[in-house]
């Protein structure tokens, strides 16, 4: 998709008619592919673009939430201060699989005291129903794969 200008297009366009005029604050996209999506799209809105990164990438002090994996543990990790408190934040990602990278975004996001408006992907993986874990969050979805 992204080697076709006209569908990486596409695909932006349609996040940009859904969210332009929601009182958006910042857009907050996942390491890795959740970059390419969000920051065109913050850039269209007018708004911040917060990278949300796996543990040690970024520099200066940060927050961080743990997720359970199959075996394991993982971590994302955001600036301390780029999101404030009060804030709506519109997280994004390439795909949902089994929901726990962007229940992790949404448990960091509510940790600083912010509001996750909605969660925004590309592809949703839908047999393995990724979205219970969001707490009821909507959940837009440009593809659906079984
Ligand atoms: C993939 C994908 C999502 C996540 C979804 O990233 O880009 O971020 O998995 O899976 P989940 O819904 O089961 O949490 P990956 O972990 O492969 O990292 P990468 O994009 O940095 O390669």
């Amino acid at each position: 998709m992204l080697l076709d200008a006209k569908a990486f297009q596409y695909s932006i366009d349609d996040f940009v008619d859904r969210y332009k005029g929601k009182d958006i604050h910042a857009v907050a996209g996942f390491e890795a592919r959740g970059f390419i999506f969000g920051a065109p799209l913050a850039l269209a809105l007018k708004c911040a673009f917060v990278p949300l990164r796996k543990p040690g990438k970024l520099p200066g002090e940060t927050v961080g939430a743990s997720y359970q994996l199959e075996y394991g543990e993982d971590r994302i990790e955001m600036h301390t201060g780029a999101v404030k408190e009060g804030q709506n934040v519109l997280l994004i990602d390439d795909l949902i699989a089994t929901g726990g990278t962007l229940a992790a975004g949404v448990k960091l996001v509510e940790q600083v005291g912010a509001k996750v408006i909605e969660c925004a992907v590309v592809i949703e993986l839908k047999d393995l129903n990724g979205k219970a874990k969001l707490g009821g969050l909507p959940l837009y979805v440009q593809v659906q794969k079984e």
